[in-house]
């Protein structure tokens, strides 16, 4: 609750223009509080209800809920119904549940009724330089309702799935949003991920469609998305599950329809149907609690999650983030880099800048094609003011020649954001001031595919930074830094990062297993939402996020399990075992030889059953595999072995076999 009130508190700060909360003041309020916890006096819900700013699960909500279209309202009661506590029986957040919408109509309809149809709602840049399209919000409905007839005449129903795997074209969000327009819920699969990993997904989810496109150019290379689709589907089939139609887009400066293998029946050619169809098509109203899509993410074990978010809690968190988190203005160009196949690409390429009318960029191709200042070129080029990315990427251009940035002015630039994974402190500030000019404020956005959009992020305007921290808490939203019991810890301290109440993006359930939901995010430390994430608290109340907890890894941004990968190895029959870092130690069958060509085959076992982004940079032979008499590997050992910090193992003397440490040690270079 202390969280609330400081919350509210630098809420109430904002619109005043008398700007800058001082954050001290935020943090004193909060510890003061904190230190008074048992006497704490809330506000009778009478006042509660007419006053200008209340808590969350009061009018907080659903005021900001009022700028959007409802075809049914939600009434008097309380807009949230929650029970985070497995002690108390089975975890459940519902926002708005009783109220009816449709996100598609609230992120296009609405926005052209407003008077913003002529404005620019996509502009595309194709893989090479000069090849480029843009919608207006008018034409882009036209096309998403072209789409939704399709489906709709097809058979597609409210509640049924669709499996998107596209490239990023301007064809993927229409897809996204043709899908909300009929209550179809979609499940865009990353177009790096392998033929296995998306039958896995379709296997899962059971799609009527799967919308794919026949190939797409990044950078130099031609990546066959239509073989890996007939790939995938036909281990559907195998395994009992067959789709109806895949619907295939013709990416002409790709790859020609000509050469494009078919099938008979199922295949269809995008362009061949949606131009027959109207361009209008009346919005399916769903309620609140429907489900919007399904995003499978890695967890600590093989298989993926389907992470379920609904619709209309979803909408109203994700819009107002990007509203407030980017500073977002009107006259704003906006451009994430992330790819729609994950969930920046959802909340912040789809469904948040649209639904604040915003001009959003997608760009097909890859950042360092033809050269190391194509993101610079491109910010010039459309005057991009808002520019979204992953350290990663940072941190890759950042070894290239400053040159590859200042040629380009990037005067443009006003507020730049990063996500996936801790900013370093240099990667940060080569961010700041060289693709900045000291002038752009970072958006340091800690999220998850589990949290909808974001949980812990600056507010630019607001509250002064510091490189590496992602500060403070969003509206509403109340983490805790819990010790190894469970015991919230205050002040200055580090532990294990929960979040204490819902909030409207939050997600429902794991498809299909609540049990899962359940044990994964809710039993670890019971009345909390755990994150998974390690974070420390600085003595001014920062938030600084330390990464994984468990045994799920970041490889370039894209969150993997390590156990997907173990699996990957091992499935290679000369690997008995296999430990992944995504620096892989690896275990041979007994008697067969180390050797290079081993190393490779190994390497595309994992390329081909989860993608090319997902390949160990290093396999390490391994004798044997450091674990505790009971059978658990020790992975904070391999850790050290592999950044060769040989005097900071600690206590081995707890292995079952202590020798294997120095036959890892002598195969280092191996
Ligand atoms: O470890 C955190 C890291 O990415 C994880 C979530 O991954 P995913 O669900 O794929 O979503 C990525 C995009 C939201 C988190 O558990 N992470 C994400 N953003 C940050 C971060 N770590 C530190 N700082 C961030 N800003």
């Amino acid at each position: 609750t202390s969280g609330h009130l400081r919350h509210v508190e630098s809420m109430a700060q904002l619109p005043s223009g008398a700007g800058r909360i001082s954050h001290l003041n935020a943090v004193v309020l909060g510890e003061s509080l904190a230190s008074e916890e048992h006497d704490l006096v809330f506000p009778s819900p009478e006042f509660s209800s007419q006053a200008l700013l209340s808590s969350p699960e009061h009018g907080f909500w659903s005021e900001i809920a009022k700028e959007f279209y409802w075809k049914k309202g939600w009434g008097d009661g309380p807009i949230v119904e929650q029970n985070l506590d497995v002690r108390k029986g089975t975890v459940k957040i519902e926002w708005f549940k009783g109220a009816t919408t449709n996100i598609c109509y609230n992120a296009l309809d609405r926005i052209i009724g407003r008077g913003d149809g002529n404005k620019i709602a996509l502009y595309w840049e194709g893989n090479e330089p000069g090849h480029d399209a843009k919608l207006t919000y008018n034409e882009l409905l036209e096309k998403v309702c072209q789409l939704a007839n399709y489906l709709k005449d097809i058979g597609v129903k409210k509640g049924d799935a669709v499996v998107i795997y596209l490239p990023m074209l301007m064809e993927l969000p229409i897809a996204m949003l043709a899908c909300a327009r009929i209550g179809a819920v979609h499940s865009v699969v990353f177009a790096g991920f392998s033929a296995e990993s998306l039958a896995q997904r379709i296997l899962d989810c059971r799609p009527k469609v799967i919308i794919t496109c026949n190939a797409v150019r990044r950078g130099p290379k031609v990546i066959h998305l239509k073989d890996i689709s007939d790939a995938a589907l036909l281990e559907c089939v195998n395994n009992g599950v067959s789709v109806g139609v895949c619907l295939t887009y013709e990416n002409q400066s790709a790859m020609k329809k000509e050469a494009t293998k078919w099938v008979e029946g199922r295949d269809i050619w995008w362009q061949d149907v949606t131009p027959k169809y109207p361009t209008t098509c009346a919005v399916e109203w769903v309620d609140a609690e429907d489900s919007l899509f399904l995003l499978y993410t890695s967890g600590s074990t093989g298989k993926p999650k389907g992470v379920l978010h609904t619709t209309g809690g979803y909408m109203v968190y994700t819009a107002t983030t990007f509203k407030y988190a980017f500073d977002y203005k009107p006259s704003d160009i906006y451009w994430c880099t992330a790819d729609c196949g994950w969930i920046t690409g959802h909340s912040y390429v789809t469904y948040g800048p649209f639904l604040n009318g915003a001009s959003v960029l997608v760009f097909e191709g890859a950042p360092n094609y033809p050269d190391a200042g194509r993101c610079w070129d491109i910010v010039d080029k459309y005057k991009v003011t808002l520019f979204y990315t992953a350290p990663t990427l940072v941190r890759s251009l950042m070894r290239e020649k400053t040159e590859y940035v200042t040629r380009a002015s990037r005067k443009s630039l006003r507020v730049l954001g990063s996500v996936g994974e801790p900013i370093n402190p240099s990667a940060w500030r080569w961010f700041f001031n060289v693709v900045g000019d000291s002038r752009c404020p970072i958006s340091d956005t800690w999220w998850q595919t589990e949290t909808g959009g974001f949980m812990i992020t600056p507010l630019p305007g607001a509250w002064p930074q510091k490189p590496g921290s992602a500060t403070f808490p969003f509206f509403g939203v109340q983490p805790v830094i819990v010790d190894e019991k469970g015991n919230e810890i205050g002040g200055e301290c580090s532990g294990y990062l929960c979040i204490k109440s819902s909030w409207p993006g939050a997600f429902r359930t794991l498809y299909g297993d609540h049990e899962r939901y359940e044990t994964t995010y809710f039993k670890p430390f019971p009345g909390y939402y755990f994150t998974g994430d390690g974070c420390s608290r600085d003595g001014d109340g920062y938030h600084w996020l330390t990464g994984r907890v468990d045994d799920v890894i970041n490889v370039s941004g894209h969150r993997i399990g390590t156990a997907e990968v173990e699996s990957a190895l091992v499935s290679h029959p000369q690997c008995a075992e296999a430990a992944v870092g995504i620096y892989a130690f690896v275990t041979l069958i007994d008697g067969v030889p180390y050797s290079q060509e081993l190393r490779q085959s190994l390497v595309l076992a994992v390329r081909s059953q989860i993608g090319a982004f997902a390949a160990p940079d290093k396999i390490h032979w391994a004798p044997g595999l450091p674990k505790t008499r009971s059978g658990k590997i020790m992975r904070r050992i391999l850790r050290k072995i592999a950044s060769r910090q040989l005097d900071e193992l600690g206590d081995i003397s707890t292995l079952a076999d202590p020798s294997v440490v120095d036959q890892l040690i002598a195969l280092t270079d191996s």
